[in-house]
């Protein structure tokens, strides 16, 4: 017998059966019962099953058990499939409303034992299955569900049966609704939350609605309810303890607001909670209310009468074992990662989170742009032809999932803008959703970036636009993408965010601070949403069983997106990136201004002061601490600005060292997501003049050595090459020039323009098409240069090398003139680099290579720290004494690339405490600039060869780079590339090192 594909995997209808009309998630004392734990589980290839299974009396017992929830491919070691990544890509043919066959579609079965409960109707909750369901109870069709991550509620009063029930739940992988959630994330099926009964009392609360304002003038709140109730649920009391109410409500009609004289506002600064109890005759439901108003006022978004500046990211649900099964507690800690980040707002990329992300945003303090379950982008590819978006037979699903959105989500103060879905074009389906929400909650704005000419949103939001493009959208006028003049009129006058902006993939982003500035521009400009927190890395094993972070095309698939999926700010081992540290320095909540003996503090706090920080002022002279004192705080009301005198024993220091003041906001308490202490905010300024550098005499040295090895002070050279073969006894190779870096994701990209073809960043903006830097650097051979020494001279103080540096196949050269002298006792390393004429490419880098024993594994340097830094992402990096071991210097990206570079280097102890083996020592030029440095395990040739860290060799040594300067990070893997201003374009170059005495 021909089992057919049932007619629910591709139709259009957004589910069937008994559903119940969505309403909020909420905390209610009536019975219910987990179906979370073990089902028995089948797999079967295709949607053509038959049904026998539904039955109670079938023996499952050879099927195999599988925990609920979860996603079967992230179970079974590959029993069950493997997940897939894609990006922009369907997995199936572009066929809507069809699916393939091959449909993989999972049976969950198992039975419970109703309790003993005295209720009116009994539901069957499922707060996220994907792709979609059918269920069946007791043998019984209950329904079909869909909206892989919303709410479906099945009245099963009349299905399920005292004692022991039996369920089964069938979830299709693809569906008709897998093209609505064509997220670029890991497509993962199953029965991924939690799967619940709950009885429903008689005279129960179905729905409660508790909306909240604040006004700013006088300090008062309302609350103004709205409950779904029979009539016997009245008379129906509700309770704000700490505000001493107590209200009771004899019916529906008698819902008047409860107006409050005084409350404090709730805000992401300050998350101020009350706690309301809502009491009917048959349930008591309990609400944490946030006391908020939401209101745009011409160009601005405000909350309680103050603008709100977004510090965002997006937050995909992603967990590197679980998938977007949810973990709280890793949520939790997720949420406490943003605020210690200066993070203060989450868009909910690209679906609503598990309803618990939010109450945890309403408690931790967070702007949330709640965003529905969907995204076509896969019809991009066909210029939006046959888009859902667009299509009348689509409009009922798209309705369905932003009713369910919405209500399910309604009371929680955090979420201040609705957002229609992500990249699903444009259409008449999208307005509707706007509409319905505007009738629904007409307070929060609606939000959607595929709305191009603002026709049916409430901000104007974008993602990734070059910076050319924001001054011209933030100026009065000239052309806005999509937009005629009129649109381009009616757009200027919407509050203005980035739902996206700045590509933390890999090694990056470069830029933020650039996207920073434009707050200063316009107030039409309200921040955005870095893409995104954080890697989805799954964690999969090599064959010879070594772990790691999987990314698309290690499972197998078809199509894939390769390394795409990693792109946050937090590791797939919840590792922060030193770009998040980048972040939270740029996002800092107050910045600091010096002017002499004058500090000037301003704030950008929403509706915060100063209480509950200290400031602290130090003084480090050559990286020790020289005075440490805590500064008065002044008042400083949000968005203020506030000078004050710094004590004169901060800003004197003794000039024969290099002094620097700094000056730090940190928590005088502990907070719910930081320790007292925790620095918010930091300002660093140079103390003492600049010392003039003392110029080391350099001697050429003229003759030919006569023997193999020449000594010279504490190093000892190959004669013939002019390199060292040891330093203060320890056996060293180098120096050797080095051009190449591990290209980072955004060098490999090609996937927006570049300014290294020649366009001038202030014309062009978005550079011109072409191909990737790291394809350019390999046309000119910078990964495999090879040496040739011309000339080595010696002398009793001096050893001279030249070598000319060049590639394969190529005319390009670099001279490299190393002048060894020992003045004193004191070795000194003058490095001259000349490039021949014809470059035409950037350099990644420009610096000399030291090899070093395997087991100078510690570095202690003062100089920048702690972390990584570049010249696009240096916002964070601050001079200090620092000290790590080589792992701690490196950053594990998912995919190997550069890392680890510190610039400006003062002194370099290479070694621990006692051990110290050997010391690298720069001088600044006359500008002030010295190198930077980075120690790792890996060249960048190994870097480059490497698709997942354990294919880096375990290589006999440590390499010391000693970079005069590098090339920025951009953003290019979605975004910009490095600006020309950051990009190192060939020239000369004259740098010195000292090796002092360890
Ligand atoms: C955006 C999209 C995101 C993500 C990002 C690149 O266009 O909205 O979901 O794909 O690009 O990582």
């Amino acid at each position: 017998m021909v089992i057919p594909v049932p007619s629910y995997v591709t139709d259009y209808q957004p589910g069937s059966g008994p559903r119940r009309a969505p309403r909020s998630w909420l905390h209610s004392d009536a019975p219910r019962l987990s179906l979370n734990g073990d089902w028995k589980f089948r797999l079967s290839p295709t949607a053509r099953v038959d049904e026998a299974a539904a039955a109670p009396d079938f023996d499952d017992r050879d099927w195999d058990t599988l925990p609920v929830p979860s996603h079967w491919v992230l179970h079974g070691d590959g029993k069950y499939g493997q997940p897939a990544y894609t990006n922009v890509q369907y997995p199936f043919p572009i066929d809507p409303p069809h699916v393939p066959d091959e449909n993989p579609t999972g049976d969950h079965r198992r039975t419970f034992t109703l309790p003993d409960w005295d209720v009116e109707t009994i539901v069957l909750r499922f707060d996220g299955v994907e792709s979609i369901f059918k269920v069946w109870l007791n043998g019984t069709e209950v329904g079909v569900g869909k909206g892989s991550r919303l709410a479906t509620e099945f009245d099963v009063t009349g299905l399920v049966r005292p004692g022991e029930n039996v369920i089964m739940v069938r979830v299709h992988q693809w569906s008709s609704m897998s093209y609505l959630e064509d997220q670029d994330q890991w497509w993962l099926p199953g029965i991924f939350r939690d799967v619940t009964l709950l009885g429903r009392p008689r005279g129960g609360l179905e729905d409660v609605w508790l909306r909240t304002a604040y006004d700013h003038e006088t300090g008062s709140g309302t609350v103004t309810p709205e409950l779904v109730a029979h009539p016997t649920a009245f008379p129906v009391t509700i309770e704000i303890p700490e505000l001493g109410i107590g209200h009771i409500y004899r019916s529906i009609e008698d819902l008047e607001p409860i107006r409050l004289p005084q409350v404090e506002p709730w805000s992401a600064e300050r998350p101020r909670r009350y706690s309301a109890t809502v009491r009917s005759t048959g349930e008591q439901v309990e609400v944490q209310l946030g006391f908020r108003t939401v209101r745009i006022e011409g160009e601005r978004l405000l909350v309680n009468g103050h603008q709100v500046i977004f510090h965002g990211v997006n937050r995909h649900e992603t967990h590197p074992e679980r998938g977007r099964v949810f973990d709280e507690d890793h949520a939790r800690a997720d949420l406490i990662t943003m605020k210690r980040h200066n993070v203060n707002a989450i868009r909910t990329s690209h679906y609503p989170p598990h309803p618990r992300v939010l109450e945890l945003a309403d408690e931790l303090g967070f702007w949330v742009i709640d965003e529905c379950d969907l995204e076509t982008h896969g019809f991009g590819t066909l210029g939006w032809q046959g888009n859902p978006s667009d299509d009348p037979a689509w409009r009922e699903a798209y309705l369905d999932r932003v009713v369910r959105t919405v209500e399910r989500d309604k009371n929680r103060p955090s979420v201040i803008i609705w957002s229609l879905g992500n990249e699903s074009g444009s259409g008449a389906n999208l307005a509707a959703m706007a509409q319905w929400i505007r009738s629904r909650d007409p307070e929060r704005p609606v939000h959607y970036e595929g709305d191009y000419t603002g026709s049916y949103t409430d901000v104007y939001s974008r993602m990734y636009p070059s910076l050319v493009e924001m001054a011209s959208i933030l100026s009065d006028s000239g052309e806005i993408m999509g937009c005629g003049p009129a649109e381009a009129q009616r757009v200027r006058r919407l509050p203005y965010l980035l739902c996206e902006y700045v590509h933390a993939m890999g090694n990056g982003p470069g830029a933020i601070a650039d996207y920073e500035a434009f707050l200063d521009v316009s107030p039409r400009y309200h921040g955005g949403f870095v893409w995104e927190w954080r890697d989805h890395g799954l964690l999969t094993k090599a064959s010879d069983g070594t772990p790691y972070y999987g990314y698309g095309g290690d499972f197998g698939e078809v199509v894939h997106d390769g390394n795409f999926v990693m792109d946050g700010l937090v590791l797939p081992n919840d590792q922060p990136s030193p770009g998040l540290a980048e972040v939270a320095a740029v996002s800092q909540p107050l910045l600091f201004r010096r002017d002499g003996s004058t500090l000037i503090i301003k704030s950008r706090y929403h509706s915060a002061d100063l209480a509950g920080l200290r400031l602290r002022g130090l003084l480090e002279i050559d990286g020790e601490p020289a005075v440490d004192t805590e500064l008065a705080v002044p008042d400083l009301a949000p968005g203020g600005e506030v000078a004050v005198e710094l004590p004169e024993k901060l800003i004197t220091a003794d000039v024969s060292g290099e002094a620097w003041l700094t000056v730090l906001a940190e928590l005088a308490e502990p907070t719910p997501w930081a320790e007292a202490g925790h620095v918010v905010a930091r300002g660093q300024w140079p103390v003492s003049a600049r010392v003039a550098p003392k110029p080391i005499p350099v001697r050429a040295a003229e003759s030919v050595p006569a023997t193999d090895t020449v000594e010279l002070g504490p190093a000892v050279f190959d004669a013939t090459s002019g390199t060292l073969t040891s330093l203060h006894g320890v056996p060293v190779a180098g120096p050797r020039l080095e051009l190449f870096r591990g290209p980072t994701d955004n060098d490999r990209s090609s996937s927006r323009g570049s300014y290294e073809l020649g366009a001038p960043e202030e014309t062009r903006g978005e550079g011109v098409k072409g191909p990737s830097s790291a394809e350019r650097w390999r046309r000119r051979g910078l990964d495999r240069l090879v040496h040739r020494v011309l000339a080595v001279t010696a002398s009793d103080t001096g050893l001279t090398t030249r070598v000319r540096v060049s590639a394969a196949n190529s005319g390009l050269f670099v001279d490299v003139d190393q002048l060894w002298t020992v003045t004193d006792g004191e070795l000194s390393l003058r490095v001259e680099l000349t490039p021949s004429q014809g470059w035409d490419c950037t350099w990644p880098r420009v610096g000399v290579r030291f090899d070093l024993p395997a087991d100078c594994e510690y570095a202690d340097w003062f100089g920048t720290g702690p972390l990584e830094s570049y010249p696009d992402s240096a916002v964070a990096a601050r001079v200090g004494r620092f000290g790590g071991s080589v792992d701690e210097l490196n950053v594990v990206y998912s995919r190997p690339q550069e890392t680890g570079h510190r610039a400006e280097l003062r002194d370099l102890a290479i070694g621990t405490g006692e051990a110290v083996r050997l010391r690298v020592a720069t001088l600044p030029d006359q500008a002030g600039h010295r190198p930077g440095f980075t120690l790792t395990r890996h060249t960048p040739q190994d870097l480059d060869r490497a698709e997942h860290p354990y294919q880096l060799p375990s290589n006999d040594a440590i390499y010391l780079y000693v970079d005069h300067a590098v090339h920025g990070l951009g953003s290019r893997s979605c975004g910009i590339d490095v600006l020309p201003r950051h990009a190192l374009w060939p020239g000369a170059h004259t740098f010195t090192l000292t090796f002092p005495t360890p």
